[in-house]
């Protein structure tokens, strides 16, 4: 009797595991992961990723877009920030998405982690499989009855072409040649484009903090994994209702307020004191800002006083509903730490389909141990001040372009105050002639 069953035991084992059951419909659906893969899906739920679609600004910029180029933009937004509802026929030029359910928009996890082969460097030219197999790090996923699973280079962080599959998306060149976003070109040119064993670190490395522990919540899931945060921020916030903003907040103060490393030198020059200050990017695999680094405003404020607290000087003070275009008509010393996107005429474009040139004022990714990865600026006519502060702040969008998005009808200027201006607090820096005498200061103190 007992061998009987032994016998049936092992003979349900050996048979072939049964086809899992979700159609392509239900693996489209990010709400479909949940179940077993809750952290995954609370993470990206909160994430750009999933809000590439919903972002008024998006819809704003790709309406008038579509207008001011007689729809010759055609897909070119909705490629990447919807790419499944492009592929699936459901739009063609990002106008009609309010009618294209959610789960169809932004990047989700079906296009993820069905990448199959990444067929250029920019652009978005990843093809997908046709198979429905859930593409990870892991050979020997343990058989869900749900879905296919199987390992690929592309969604393992431990693997360099992990980065072409990010890469290939976060890198945009228009039509006209313009290299207008250029993160991947800048990861593939730095320091982390190397093997991890050598030192290497991938999008993934960075962006996808590990943590040890099941990756299904699914009897039999294997306990010695590691699950990779899928929050994946950078420097954008949603501006709408939309999950997880505490969490997303939490993140980008981990990462971006820590990003740069300040140093401030007050020595004797033109005009009483000179100061010069160095940001180093110590912490991104790419510039700082990188993306949209022409939308971004990053800009240093810096102020200098004498022995009674009046201002001897000051630079970057910039209002909190003020843009920094207009602090810079009054202020020609501002430093802004950004790319200058300029129209065919020479005068600043905001808009990517105006876009003829752009300047890059980025700080540098570390190519080269020896090479530094920093920008120096120098301010002169300071006067004899006993304290100086400096500090570096961003916003994700100028506030000049939403207004003139507002002025065009296409977005709801209630929007606009919910834009934030973030602020890089390790590189405050506060000191006086007193404690410091003239010399360079750093963030840990003397440097
Ligand atoms: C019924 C539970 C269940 C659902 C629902 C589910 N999965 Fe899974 N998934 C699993 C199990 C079990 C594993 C393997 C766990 C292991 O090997 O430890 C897995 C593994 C994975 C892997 C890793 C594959 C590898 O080999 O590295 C990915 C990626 C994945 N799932 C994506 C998804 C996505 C996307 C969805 C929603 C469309 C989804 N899963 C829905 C149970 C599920
Ligand atoms: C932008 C691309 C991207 C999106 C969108 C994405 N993932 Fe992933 N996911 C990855 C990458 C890359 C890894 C592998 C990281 C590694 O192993 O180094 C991963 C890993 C996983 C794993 C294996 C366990 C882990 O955390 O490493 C699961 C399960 C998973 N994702 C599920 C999901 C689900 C569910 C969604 C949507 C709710 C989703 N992913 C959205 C890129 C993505
Ligand atoms: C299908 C194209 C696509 C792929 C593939 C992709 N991304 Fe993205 N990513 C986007 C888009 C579009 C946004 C911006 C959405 C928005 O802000 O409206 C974004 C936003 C981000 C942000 C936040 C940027 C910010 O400033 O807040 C980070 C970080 C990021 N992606 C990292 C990754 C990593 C890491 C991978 C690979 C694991 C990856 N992305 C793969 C298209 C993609
Ligand atoms: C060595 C770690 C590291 C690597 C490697 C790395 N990043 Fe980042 N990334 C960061 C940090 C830190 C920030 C925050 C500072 C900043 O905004 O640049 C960031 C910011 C970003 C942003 C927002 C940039 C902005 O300023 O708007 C995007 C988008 C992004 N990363 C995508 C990527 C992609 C895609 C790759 C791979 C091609 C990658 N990152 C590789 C650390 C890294
Ligand atoms: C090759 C893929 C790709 C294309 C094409 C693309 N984007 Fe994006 N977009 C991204 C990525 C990646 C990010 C996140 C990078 C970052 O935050 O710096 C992003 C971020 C954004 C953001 C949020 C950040 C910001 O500056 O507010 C908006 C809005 C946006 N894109 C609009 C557009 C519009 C409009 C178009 C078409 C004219 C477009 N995008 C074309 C990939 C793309």
């Amino acid at each position: 009797m007992t061998r009987l069953i032994v016998l049936l035991v092992v003979a349900a084992c050996s048979s072939p595991t049964p086809e899992p059951i979700a159609t392509r419909e239900q693996l489209l659906d990010p709400e479909e992961c949940a179940s077993c893969h809750p952290n995954q899906y609370i993470e990206w739920s909160g994430s750009m990723h999933a809000y590439a679609a919903e972002d008024p600004l998006f819809i704003a910029l790709n309406k008038r877009g579509q207008r001011e180029t007689n729809g010759a933009l055609g897909d070119f937004c909705v490629k990447c920030h919807a790419p499944m509802a492009v592929r699936m026929g459901l739009t063609t030029d990002g106008l009609n998405l309010d009618s294209i359910e959610s789960k169809l928009k932004g990047v989700t996890c079906y296009f993820c982690h069905t990448a199959a082969e990444v067929n250029g460097t920019h652009n978005n030219p990843i093809e997908l499989s046709d198979d429905d197999v859930m593409l990870g790090r892991y050979s020997d996923p343990v058989a869900s009855g749900f879905h296919k699973a199987g390992a690929s280079d592309l969604l393992d962080g431990r693997a360099l072409q992990s980065g072409d599959m990010c890469g290939s998306c976060h890198d945009i060149v228009l039509d006209n040649g313009v290299h207008i976003e250029r993160t991947y070109a800048e990861w593939k040119n730095s320091l982390f484009n190397a093997p991890v064993e050598e030192g290497g670190q991938t999008c993934a490395n960075c962006h996808m903090k590990p943590s040890p522990g099941a990756i299904a919540d699914f009897d039999g899931a294997k306990e010695n994994r590691v699950n990779h945060d899928h929050r994946m921020h950078g420097v954008d916030v949603a501006v709408t209702e939309w999950p997880q903003k505490a969490a997303q907040l939490a993140g980008i103060a981990e990462d971006l307020y820590v990003s740069v490393d300040p140093q401030l030198c007050v020595n004797p020059g033109a005009g009483g004191v000179e100061l010069d200050v160095t940001l180093k990017n110590v912490f991104a695999g790419h510039r700082i800002p990188s993306g949209s680094g022409f939308e971004r405003r990053m800009w240093l404020e810096i102020v200098a006083k004498d022995s009674d607290g009046n201002v001897v000087f000051s630079s970057g003070v910039v209002g909190e509903q003020q843009s920094v275009k207009d602090a810079a008509a009054t202020d020609s010393q501002l430093w802004q730490i950004r790319d200058f996107a300029r129209k065919s005429d020479g005068s600043e474009a905001h808009f990517f389909w105006e876009v003829a040139t752009v300047e890059d004022r980025l700080l540098p990714e570390p190519v080269d141990p020896t090479i530094p990865h920093a920008l120096t600026r120098r301010f002169i006519n300071v006067g004899n001040p006993a304290t100086v502060s400096m500090i570096v702040h961003i916003r994700q969008v100028p506030l000049e372009l939403l207004d003139d998005l507002i002025a065009s009808g296409d977005l709801d200027p209630a929007l606009k105050a919910n834009y934030p201006t973030q602020t890089l607090t390790a590189t405050e820096l506060n000191w006086s002639m007193l404690d410091n005498g003239l010399g360079c200061i750093c963030r840990q103190g003397d440097c």
